[in-house]
């Protein structure tokens, strides 16, 4: 595996390169392992995405900041054992600024490439719950605090800070999440996350329209799922990412699997979808 100063830079070489950067999600050590077995194929993914949404539910907790940053990390190094891609940390709200030096300190050690963090305000909510979403918005001010909390304590420039705007999944306009963006980029963040939850890309291609500034911009095209690699790229976007899918995946085969089992009384219909015992035991070294 790579030492944590060969891979921490490997996201800035991306970002400085031509095309899109297609990151997917890994939650614990086999995810990572499947996403590392396309690493050397024709089309493979370009970086992984710690995502807090698929941590927390694979572990049995909530997306709501319960599960903390030291057993965050755990599962963090389980992963980077696994692959040699970038790693991209989603970090919440990133929590107080004191604490948010220690994370810094602590993901860079791992040669993590960048942390992102959300302008959320107080309880944290998932950005894709679809009712009675009680999650505020941080103020501008307060959120650069932040951005600049990270550029201070990071040592090295290779470590990127994400500024991930929830304008639109709060149910604000483009002009407050245009405004934010400068802020942010003036603040000193290396990349803007626009997040949003409608099922088309219309949000996020006004954002993109309206959006004058150098530093690349990140989607999260969960809901609006048809919106292609190759439009973004040409709509300005540079990082896509696909936050949860390889845990939905999973879990939609777990339940196949035991259906079929409980409705058979045995495993017979169901073994050629398995992946076979062998193949668990070669998985991991
Ligand atoms: C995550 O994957 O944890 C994210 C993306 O933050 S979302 O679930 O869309 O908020
Ligand atoms: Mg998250």
């Amino acid at each position: 595996m790579l030492l944590p100063e060969s891979r921490r830079p490997l996201l800035k070489k991306l970002i400085n390169s031509s095309g899109i950067i297609r990151t997917i999600e890994a939650h614990n050590a086999i995810s990572a392992s499947v996403v590392e077995s396309f690493h050397q194929s024709e089309r493979s993914f370009n970086a992984i995405w710690i995502s807090s949404l698929t941590e927390t539910t694979s572990r049995g907790y909530s997306d709501n900041e319960y599960l903390n940053m030291p057993s965050r990390m755990q599962t963090l190094t389980e992963v980077m054992s696994q692959t040699s891609l970038p790693i991209i940390f989603d970090a919440d709200s990133g929590s107080f600024n004191e604490h948010l030096v220690r994370t810094v300190t602590q993901l860079e050690n791992q040669g993590v490439s960048a942390i992102v963090l959300e302008d959320k305000d107080g309880f944290k909510v998932n950005s894709l719950t679809e009712n009675d979403n009680p999650q505020r918005q941080i103020s501008i001010e307060a959120f650069c605090e932040k951005i600049k909390t990270v550029c201070k304590a990071r040592r090295s420039h290779d470590f990127l800070m994400v500024a991930r705007i929830e304008t639109y999944t709060l149910g604000g306009k483009t002009a407050d999440a245009i405004k934010r963006a400068q802020a942010y980029a003036k603040a000193g963040a290396d990349i803007i996350m626009i997040h949003s939850k409608e099922n088309t890309p219309d949000q996020v291609k006004d954002f993109a329209q309206n959006y004058h500034e150098k530093v690349p911009l990140m989607i999260v095209p969960s809901t609006y799922y048809k919106y292609s690699e190759d439009e973004a790229l040409k709509d300005g976007f540079k990082i896509v990412i696909y936050a949860n899918h390889l845990l939905r995946a999973a879990h939609k085969a777990m339940i196949k699997c035991a259906k079929s089992i409980l409705e058979d009384g045995n495993a017979e219909n169901i073994h050629s979808e398995l992946s076979s015992v062998r193949d668990m035991l070669n998985l991991v070294k």
